[in-house]
């Protein structure tokens, strides 16, 4: 499936996360009154809640030129400087993952957000020399996962600041009818509503299980997915009704077994489960953290007593398998 293709493309068709839109709406017609060039923008949320297709409707709805990197491609200064001194007059420079900027990179950046403005040291040794270039009024939407991974001095020169939250069912509900239409797939409310109730409060997660339970459709010779059809194709994946799946048992059974129900650090537990800390944090824990099953604490992650009953519960009911 192409992603592009699903993509909501402005902002009208952007479900949920109504302050955000109510607010950048304002922001928007504001910067297009004054004929400027809107501020910064720094968009926070857990992976698929919507960041990279929000850049793309602010550079739209500005009806402006979108250039995109990120962090971890800008290596170097000159990597950056190459791109500044592409852009014309209201373009707009998304840069993924921000928080992955090096240093040296983040330097060349302030001035360039703050006055517009490139310093570049050309040449080495005692005949090096700063070049000072003009750039034209840009703006910058930058994406990170969680702001407390920012530099203090980058992030306070963000103008305007999102920060994504969770999908309610209906949201997802929503998001799930429109990709189906634009993919024709079958798909009733209702059927939407089961899969959206799995997904994990996160857009990306919907549409990958929309994308699985139609598969799931063919192999039964089915051409439309039903609240029954969809609940069968979840089960199948051993996703409950919370939306957690085998990795997030075998996570929660590994502190309660391994650990004794915490207090267990992130890269000891990462080892555990033979799984990047980084995904760990960003990927799996807000999601059962938000399910109250696990919290974060100054000593290491530890289980709640929902987590135990839920396992107590999963052991005896049917439909919980595990
Ligand atoms: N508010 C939304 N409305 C409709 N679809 C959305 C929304 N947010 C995200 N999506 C869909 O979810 C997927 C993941 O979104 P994306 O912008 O790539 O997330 P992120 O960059 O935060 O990881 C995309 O395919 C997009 O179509
Ligand atoms: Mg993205």
């Amino acid at each position: 499936m192409n992603t592009n293709e699903i993509r909501p493309r402005r902002l009208a068709d952007y479900v949920g996360q109504e302050e955000v839109r109510k607010v950048l709406a304002v922001y928007l017609s504001a910067a297009a009154a004054r004929g400027e060039a809107l501020d910064h923008v720094l968009l926070t949320g857990y992976p698929g809640l919507g960041k990279t297709t929000l850049a793309h409707i602010i550079a739209a709805e500005l009806g402006s030129k979108i250039h995109v990197t990120s962090g971890a491609a800008l290596e170097r200064a000159g990597d950056l400087a190459a791109i500044l001194t592409n852009l014309s007059e209201r373009d707009v420079l998304f840069i993924d993952e921000i928080h992955r900027l090096p240093a040296a990179v983040e330097e060349i950046l302030y001035p360039a957000m703050e006055d517009f403005r490139l310093d570049l040291v050309v040449g080495k040794g005692p005949g090096a020399r700063l070049l000072k270039l003009h750039l034209p009024r840009f703006t910058l939407v930058g994406a990170t996962t969680r702001s407390g991974l920012l530099s203090a001095p980058l992030r306070d020169r963000f103008g305007i600041s999102f920060k994504l939250d969770f999908y309610r069912e209906e949201e997802l509900q929503e998001i799930l009818l429109r990709t189906a239409r634009v993919l024709k797939i079958g798909l009733e409310p209702q059927g939407a509503l089961e899969i959206a109730k799995r997904a994990r409060g996160t857009p990306r997660v919907a549409n990958r299980l929309l994308r699985r339970v139609w598969d799931f459709a063919l192999v039964e010779g089915k051409e439309v997915i039903d609240a029954t059809l969809a609940r069968k194709a979840l089960e199948v994946m051993e996703l409950d009704i919370m939306g957690l799946g085998p990795f997030d048992r075998l996570l929660i059974k590994t502190i309660m077994e391994k650990f004794d129900g915490g207090p267990v650090g992130l890269d000891t537990l990462a080892t555990a489960l033979c799984e990047d800390p980084r995904t760990l944090e960003d990927v799996y824990e807000p999601f059962l953290i938000r399910c109250g099953l696990l919290r974060r604490t100054r000593r290491g992650r530890v289980l709640t007593p929902k987590a135990y009953e839920y396992f107590n519960q999963g052991r005896k009911k049917d439909g919980l398998l595990f």
